[in-house]
């Protein structure tokens, strides 16, 4: 089915494409039809973070960014959805051209910035969910909050969506939204991470429901930065990492012509690199807390080769753009495999 709708899909601008396929699949889900799209989900039970996956095999952040058309996406055979990124307040993200398709290396290069429809918005959309995987709320900040008031912003995403998500990621790696990724280190990530830990026990409290948080992290790191970081996570009482966000990094596609367009680097170009800090912090993680490994995840190989490095669950994004949702069973496939050998 793929293979006739590609064509097709680029043949539009890649963020047209995108929107197009949004809207599809959100009317899917608001008529309740996303059932149409049942890819029989691969049943691989996997415990992490006190939840339970129907499989390993998650969509990351970013394509389903408003929460409009999860069911859909969870219809296809993941199991689970990562939701997001949502800010507090609405805002519209970088100018277009944001979003460039590097077909010659299956990557894509992104500068959207947060574009999103804020977490009022988002909240009711969460609370209407049917669908049996597992949730998961990406949070940010907005552009225009300062580094000084940005744990302010998490906080209140934070206590808007924890009542629905089953899992929640910090985002502290995207590239396109100018000082984030500072919050990953030193005394800027102890802060955060103190407050965020202490309203996720305020909220249990509350709530009655412990919900596990995830910091994601961006793959522009030296090794010894990497093991730090990790180390504070843990120390802070976190629940699991994810890494990696895109790469601002271009050696990997030097002299195609979109080389030096801003933003985040991502698909193919980035399996190596996610790999090798899969394999760094899951080091310097000792089995603490789970990993949840992304990046250049495009085949059942490097689906594979991310859970031996000893990843917990997966997730993708880029792959699917060029390989479509067939990819999704192939990988919770080659991941299951590896349990039943
Ligand atoms: C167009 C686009 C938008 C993205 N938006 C987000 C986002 O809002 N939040 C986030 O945490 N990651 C975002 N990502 C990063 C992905 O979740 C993922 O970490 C990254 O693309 C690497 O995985 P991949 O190689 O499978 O695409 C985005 C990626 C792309 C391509």
């Amino acid at each position: 089915m793929y293979s006739y709708l590609k064509p097709l899909m680029f043949s539009m601008s890649a963020e047209t494409a995108h929107d197009v396929t949004i809207d599809g699949l959100s009317a899917l889900s608001r008529l309740g039809l996303f059932k149409l799209l049942n890819q029989a989900r691969v049943s691989d039970p996997y415990e992490c973070m006190g939840l339970n996956f129907p499989n390993r095999v998650g969509l990351a952040a970013g394509l389903d960014k408003n929460a409009v058309a999860y069911e859909a996406f969870a219809a296809l055979g993941f199991g689970f959805v990562e939701v997001g990124t949502v800010t507090p307040r609405p805002q519209l993200g970088n100018p277009k051209p944001r979003l460039f398709r590097v077909p010659e290396h299956k990557a894509i290069i992104n500068r959207m910035g947060f574009n999103n429809d804020g977490v009022d918005a988002m909240v009711p959309r969460l609370a209407r969910r049917q669908f049996d995987g597992i949730l998961g709320v990406n949070i940010g900040k907005n552009k225009d909050t300062s580094a000084e008031d940005a744990y302010k912003d998490y906080l209140e995403c934070l206590e808007k969506v924890y009542p629905y998500a089953d899992y929640v990621t910090v985002n502290l790696s995207s590239p396109n939204t100018p000082g984030l990724r500072d919050l990953q280190f030193g005394d800027a990530l102890k802060g955060l991470l103190a407050e965020l830990k202490n309203a996720q026990l305020r909220l249990k409290g509350e709530t009655g429901r412990y919900v596990p948080m995830t910091i994601k992290l961006a793959p522009d790191m030296a090794e010894e930065d990497l093991i730090g970081v990790a180390n504070q996570i843990v120390e802070a009482g976190l629940d699991g990492i994810i890494a990696t966000n895109t790469t601002i990094d271009r050696t990997a596609i030097a002299g195609h012509p979109l080389e030096n367009e801003a933003g985040g680097l991502s698909g193919e170009v980035l399996t190596t690199v996610s790999q090798n800090c899969a394999k760094t912090l899951v080091k310097a993680l000792d089995g603490k807390i789970p990993l949840i490994g992304v990046g250049g995840i495009c085949d059942d190989d490097s689906a594979e080769e991310r859970i031996k490095a000893g990843a917990d669950l997966i997730q993708i994004y880029s792959a699917l753009i060029y390989e479509g949702p067939g990819l999704i069973k192939e990988c919770a496939k080659a991941v299951k495999a590896l349990r039943d050998d």
